[in-house]
């Protein structure tokens, strides 16, 4: 990957991020923190079944300014959006399942919300750079694969839906209003910080979780179906660049990798580093196989030739950091 000056982009900014407290959110909050002066704002609901946990910016709390606030309120997201330079926006929900059975929460969060946060910029700060954390899960099944962005969008679930028509607010704001805007279609994304109280938010954690209590991880079917998973670290990076470069202004990139696995696999490889857990082939639930987009994974050459993000962190490596992260602090996560 190109060498990336953090300094250079974020010192002296103001930089909210929505969802602060969460996985992605506290990352980048850590990486601005450590290598820039930019002045932090975090906006985050803490609602208990979500991502948010205190414990994310432990160490780094005394640089930045936490708002525990909902961004389906629109006069706080008014007041907060007003004299940022960038705003990260992570504030939302991917569960698949849960935005089946509760379709309008994923819809006020992932949708609605989305448009108020777009409103509150045009109305009070114009001049704003934001960027929106799209999902794979917009495109659904694959048609081919890798998954680029001129691939159909058919999503299998609420969620992507939601999704969808957030990202394209985004996008639309930016033709229209020159609110600069970049949308990144995450794939699927782990490491430390992200929360292991259920299976709803991402697999891989998950199964981290169950082999470190060395207990049965359950691969529904046969498990053969390839997916590709980003380190949490490259994830902040490439919000990072999208944020800075006004190339990606009114553009869509895809992250991925280029080392597709198994789910079966990647449980493999999970007990192997641990050196304990178990598989257990199981059969598929309805309610997951009815939304299940089975072999995906994406190209990310376009965000590659544009902004000169690549993934830099091997799946074995992250595997081995995320896994001495939660070694040293289970308590504040399970
Ligand atoms: N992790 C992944 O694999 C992945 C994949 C695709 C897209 N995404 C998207 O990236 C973003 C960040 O995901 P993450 O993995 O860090 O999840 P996360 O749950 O750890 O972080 C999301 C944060 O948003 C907060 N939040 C949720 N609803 C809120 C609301 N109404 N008001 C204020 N805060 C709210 C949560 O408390 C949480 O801290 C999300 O929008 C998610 O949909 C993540």
């Amino acid at each position: 990957m190109r060498e990336f000056d953090i300094a250079k982009m974020f010192d002296h900014k103001n930089v909210l991020i929505t969802g602060g407290l969460g996985f992605i959110g506290s990352t980048v909050a850590r990486y601005l923190v450590q290598k820039s002066s930019a002045r932090i704002v975090l906006v985050d609901s803490l609602i208990p079944d979500y991502g948010g946990n205190l414990f994310n910016i432990n160490g780094i709390e005394e640089r930045m300014h936490v708002n525990i606030a909902d961004v389906r309120d629109e006069n706080t997201m008014n007041n907060i959006v007003k004299k940022q330079d960038v705003i990260f926006n992570l504030a939302g929900t991917s569960s698949h399942v849960d935005s089946m059975k509760d379709p309008f929460t994923d819809l006020d969060i992932n949708c609605r919300s989305q448009l108020s946060i777009l409103e509150a910029c045009r109305k009070h700060n114009p001049n704003v750079k934001i960027v929106f954390s799209g999902t794979r899960g917009e495109y659904g099944r694959a048609d081919y694969l890798p998954v680029d962005e001129k691939h159909p969008l058919h999503p299998t679930d609420v969620n992507g839906i939601n999704n969808m028509a957030g990202e394209w607010y985004h996008i639309l704001y930016n033709n229209v209003y020159d609110i600069r805007a970049t949308s990144l279609r995450l794939t699927n994304t782990y490491g430390p910080r992200h929360q292991m109280k259920h299976s709803k938010q991402g697999f891989l954690n998950w199964f981290i979780r169950l082999a470190m209590e060395d207990k049965e991880i359950p691969i529904y079917g046969d498990g053969a179906q390839k997916r590709d998973f980003n380190f949490v670290d490259d994830v902040a990076m490439a919000l990072m660049i999208a944020a800075a470069d006004d190339k990606a202004n009114g553009r869509i990139y895809n992250l991925g990798t280029l080392e597709p696995v198994s789910v079966a696999d990647i449980a493999r490889m999970i007990i192997k580093e641990l050196g304990q857990g178990r598989i257990k082939f199981v059969p598929f639930p309805e309610d997951k196989k009815r939304i299940e987009i089975w072999d995906f994974y994406s190209d990310y050459g376009k965000i590659k030739d544009e902004l000169g993000w690549k993934p830099s962190t091997s799946l074995a490596r992250g595997l081995k950091d995320t896994i001495r992260f939660y070694k040293n602090n289970k308590e504040h996560y399970w």
